[in-house]
């Protein structure tokens, strides 16, 4: 099975991500971090300023085009990918599920605070709130599962995960 995390940027999709295939002793793929070696740059800010967002899009349309045929996967995606449904698309191959961790703004602003990394769409905390608020039908009908995030902890967030993977798998026996 191939399961994609979905979500706006401070939702913990990498860190989710990362127990749920340990659990499930699947691979784990950070699609950011595969941007930033397909395009050569050393943080999402060098993508920006070399092709800006348009050099991120399009690598992340090819990437999930490469993920079509994964099996045992759990891939990590950047919070923009629902702006090219294509790339849901890709994700839904081969038998592929989706799911959207759904954490309100100010839980993610406070996260967000605390991170280094460099988020060239989240510089501005009022555009950062109209893009979630954007964004969030999008993730919402892209999913085929949603996890409320708010005041968990990322391993009950990989039980819940794990106990739909668990259900969807019965279902399809
Ligand atoms: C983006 C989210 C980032 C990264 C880039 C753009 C977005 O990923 O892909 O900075 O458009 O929401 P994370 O969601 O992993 O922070």
């Amino acid at each position: 099975m191939k399961i994609a995390l979905i979500g706006f940027m401070g939702t913990g999709k990498s860190s989710v991500a990362h127990l749920l295939a340990e659990s499930l002793s699947y691979s784990c793929i950070e699609m950011d971090e595969a941007v930033l070696a397909k395009t050569h740059c050393k943080d999402m800010a060098a993508v920006f300023a070399k092709g800006g967002e348009l050099l991120l899009r399009e690598t992340e349309i090819a990437l999930a085009r490469e993920y079509r045929t994964l099996e045992e996967t759990v891939i990590s995606t950047g919070g923009g990918v629902v702006l090219n449904k294509i790339i849901l698309d890709y994700l839904k191959e081969n038998g592929g599920i989706v799911l959207f961790l759904e954490t309100s703004f100010s839980e993610i602003q406070k996260r967000i605070e605390h991170d280094e990394t460099p988020r060239p769409l989240f510089q501005n905390p009022d555009q950062a709130r109209t893009l979630y608020e954007f964004r969030l039908p999008l993730y919402r009908n892209y999913a085929d599962f949603t996890i409320t995030t708010d005041g968990k902890t990322p391993e009950s967030i990989r039980d819940e995960i794990l106990d739909y993977v668990k259900s969807q798998r019965e279902l399809h026996q």
